[in-house]
């Protein structure tokens, strides 16, 4: 894909399509802009220097799709960022994948963003820290994945619980070829493991981004979806969209069933643990909410612990509810154990009404979801639940609507192949912000550069 799309043209079409989306809010400021690009392009002509790039750049200024400058030669892969008025939906994805990279932008049409060498200082530090096995590096050139031969090996050797997470990611790829295609370049860093990394301190700038699953304000890392979590998007069967989409008649209680994780839970410290307060919220609001720990996930807690637990009088249950049982209650609970949540994306997809509790780590659709209109937030050690909930069941129709707005966010940024849209953009993204070696510079390649 957009072989023959120079980086600097690229470049200076994402910044020339944020320009144009800025313009599109102020007419006058964007008549303005038309008259000084029309000037800058007269004058080019007088001076016999006009290149295409003056060309394509006063075309897009125009924004209204009238050419004023014939000849317009704008290359194809150009043309495809000029803003068709995109959906909002389209768009708010786009827009979320630069916002992420915007600390590598440096607004610099010359050099590239992320040069290589800030790639292997990544790669250095992650190796140089021991996470060898839990990180990996990985390229793409001229659009062929180039995937670590020894990895998978590597993986198998340091740790099992690895293995499935090296696959995955392989998957993703694949996946993202199929449905979009590659880009032309890559040169990535990803870890593997559960939380974030790399420290948001300036002195990291000196490195390229890290692709984890997510993230928190302190840290400079990018959450990726993979197939590992968001390949379990089921795609619904019209009987199931049905009941996702059908608020009447479900069941006006709160419910959560989850194993007691979130660090080692002890005898003597499992009161210490949110989903604790969580699941003991249930004895005295029984009427609304249904939240029950299932069993001991292994190296979490022991038999014994578990059953201090229920002497304590937490409510137990030995198996999750179903899809269908989750689209029969109006309300969802999402609170995080190790890490974060990562059930909350497929979740989202019955329609509930989420109380989600407070929690420092983030994935890329959280920013999409807005407090109160999307999800109910509540405390993240569920102290505010048994009173928000009640509002909630007492005021219906409000929770009809947010059941509405999720569904339909949930439709066009995540369900229906969106979340697998988002990588696209956001390698795509990526690609545009990295230095290419000097193998991929070919003639091709600089055709539109100006500089062959
Ligand atoms: C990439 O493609 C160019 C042009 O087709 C070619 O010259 C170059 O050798 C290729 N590089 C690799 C690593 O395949
Ligand atoms: C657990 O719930 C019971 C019954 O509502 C309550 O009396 C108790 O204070 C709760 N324990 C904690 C530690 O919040």
């Amino acid at each position: 894909m957009n072989r023959l799309w120079s980086l600097s043209d690229r470049r200076t079409a994402a910044k020339v399509s944020n320009l144009v989306r800025w313009l599109q809010s102020r007419p006058l400021s964007s008549l303005l802009v038309a008259c000084i690009a029309v000037s800058f392009y007269v004058v080019g002509l007088l001076h016999g220097r006009t290149s295409k790039a003056h060309i394509s750049i006063a075309t897009l200024y125009t924004s209204s799709g009238s050419e004023v400058c014939p000849p317009c030669d704008i290359p194809e892969g150009l043309k495809a960022l000029i803003p068709a008025l995109p959906s909002k939906y389209e768009d708010l994805l786009k827009s979320t994948a630069t916002r992420w990279l915007t600390p590598w932008d440096k607004y610099d049409f010359e050099s590239a963003s992320i040069s290589t060498k800030m790639v292997d200082n990544l790669w250095d530090y992650m190796l140089d820290r021991g996470h060898s096995h839990s990180s990996f590096r990985v390229r793409v050139i001229n659009g062929s994945l180039i995937w670590p031969p020894t990895l998978m090996q590597a993986a198998l050797q340091a740790n099992i619980y690895y293995m499935p997470r090296v696959h995955h990611w392989h998957n993703l790829f694949e996946a993202l070829e199929a449905a979009h295609g590659l880009p032309d370049y890559l040169d990535m860093v990803i870890s593997i493991q559960d939380r974030p990394k790399l420290f948001r301190a300036p002195f990291h700038m000196d490195k390229a981004p890290l692709f984890v699953y997510t993230t928190t304000s302190d840290f400079a890392e990018i959450p990726l979806p993979t197939t590992e979590y968001y390949g379990k998007i089921k795609q619904l069967l019209p009987s199931e969209l049905e009941d996702a989409q059908r608020w009447d008649g479900r069941t006006a209680k709160a419910i959560w069933r989850g194993s007691p994780t979130g660090g080692e839970y002890t005898k003597e410290n499992f009161w210490r643990y949110p989903r604790t307060h969580l699941v003991n919220h249930t004895r005295a609001n029984s009427d609304i909410l249904d939240a029950k720990f299932l069993p001991c996930a292994p190296g979490q807690c022991s038999e014994q612990t578990f059953q201090a637990m229920k002497e304590a009088g937490l409510p137990t249950d030995t198996k999750q509810f179903s899809f269908g049982e989750f689209t029969s209650y109006k309300y969802l609970i999402d609170i995080d154990g190790n890490a974060w949540s990562s059930r909350y994306a497929h979740v989202l997809a019955c329609g509930a009404v989420f109380f989600k509790a407070n929690s420092p780590y983030t994935e890329y659709f959280y920013d999409f979801l807005t407090p109160y209109k999307d999800y109910i937030p509540i405390a993240e050690d569920a102290s505010d639940l048994p009173e928000k909930l009640r509002y909630a069941v007492a005021h219906d129709e409000e929770m009809r609507l947010v059941h509405q707005r999720v569904l339909e966010k949930y439709a066009k940024l995540i369900g229906n192949g969106n979340w697998l849209k988002y990588v696209h953009y956001l390698l795509s993204e990526y690609s545009s912000l990295l230095e290419r070696p000097a193998m991929m510079l070919t003639k091709d390649v600089m055709r539109f550069t100006g500089s062959s």
